[in-house]
Parts: structure tokens; sequence; C-alpha cells
């Protein structure tokens, strides 16, 4: 999917869960437990030889999410990840090869960046979709803040060390279009049981819908 269709699917979902899988039985459950609790949009990142067979397996099961291949960071991982369902890719900072390679393709990558300098210069390769990574040791809701303001044409997908307890600082910033991680279906690495996911997820959509 295009950048513009990924902006506007995330505006009416605003919680991304992002899955480094260690199993992938454990992580299709989980993925079961956060579609039920209303995800939409789900991030598996390509950290480790089982994540593509889990993405693949994801694709299978939920034809109709959205699924992001996360730490994809050169054009040859892309296009495993394309050839696996992903819908789009994302990466925590900017990879120009990448970049150039994904211009103008159907399945939008989508560079990390902390500063603004960072900022300016994805800016002017065009992006206008960025993640923010990672977010809580970059300053969490109160950098995207200041960058929002300096920045108004840019949406920001936060990720990194946000918990749930965070959330309504990151809600009501006009630049920040969703917001990432695992609090939602893991508590200190330990996965949470189905309902405890599912009840997670539909809370953290709630509290993250624009007023
Ligand atoms: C990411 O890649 O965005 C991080 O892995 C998010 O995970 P965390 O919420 O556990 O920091």
């Amino acid at each position: 999917m295009k950048a513009d269709e990924l902006k506007n699917a995330l505006e009416a979902v605003r919680v991304v869960p992002v899955i480094d899988p260690k199993c992938q039985d454990q992580c299709l459950s989980a993925v079961d437990a956060l579609v039920a609790g209303g995800a939409t949009t789900i991030e598996i990142t390509l950290r480790s030889e089982l994540a593509i067979d889990t993405l693949r397996a994801c694709r299978l099961r939920h034809p109709d999410i959205i699924l992001g291949a996360g730490s994809v960071m050169d054009p040859m991982t892309y296009d495993i990840a394309v050839e696996a369902g992903a819908d789009f890719t994302i990466s925590p900072g900017r990879c120009s090869d990448l970049e150039s390679y994904t211009a103008g393709k159907n399945v939008a990558h989508v560079p990390g960046v902390v500063t603004p300098s960072e900022i300016i210069e994805a800016r002017k390769s065009g992006q206008r979709l960025l993640k923010f990574y990672p977010s809580e040791a970059a300053g969490g809701a109160s950098a995207l803040k200041d960058l929002g303001r300096i920045f108004p044409d840019v949406m920001m997908m936060p990720s990194g060390g946000i918990k749930r307890s965070m959330l309504a600082g990151y809600s009501s910033l006009p630049g920040v279009l969703s917001v990432g991680g695992s609090w939602m279906y893991a508590d200190g690495g330990e996965y949470l049981g189905p309902e405890e996911i599912r009840e997670a997820m539909t809370s953290s959509i709630e509290e993250m819908r624009r007023l």
C-alpha cells in the first residue's frame, strides 16, 4: 500500500503492535488476540530467521489486516518482505539506498528519524510519514510536541519504550499518527494471555482515539 493509504488506515486505528517473534505459534496466537481486540495494522520486525516465516504465516491467517515488516534496512530484505506479504516496510533510521529503491513503489517504506536534521533530509526526499524511534529514549511525547510545531506537514509513527500509561501524552499531538510497541501483548518480555491482550488492545485504541 502507498503511504497515503497507510496514513488513512492509521488515522482510524492509531495503535500498532510491534512484534519481534521468538516463536511462531506464540506470535500467531498474540496476533489473533490483537485482531480480536481491534488491531488493523501489525508490524513484525525482521530481526531473526523466524520472522519472515512468521510474517508469511500471519498474512495467510489474517489476509485483511495491514502487515508491516519492521527493521527493513536494504532493498533485498524489502523484496523478501513484499514477497512474504508485507503491505509496508519500516526502518529504525534513514537508509538512502532503500528509500531510492522504494520510491514510487506500491509497498511504501517508512524511514526512521529522531533529530530535526534527519526530518529535514527526509522531507527533502519527499517523505512525510516517518517513524520516530526510539521514542521514549529520544524524548517521547514532549520531543514530538516540539518537532510537531516545526514540521506540521510531517506525520510520525513513534515506537520504542512506549507503555500504556504514556498514551495520553501522545494521543492529542496532531503530528502523531499512531503509536507502536509491545505493551499491549507483553510485559517485561512475557506474553500476556489472549483475554488480557484483547482488552489491552481495545483500551489502547480507545485511548488514542482523536477527540
Ligand atoms: C520497535 O521496533 O518499534 C520496538 O521493538 C518497539 O518495542 P517496545 O515497545 O518493546 O520498545
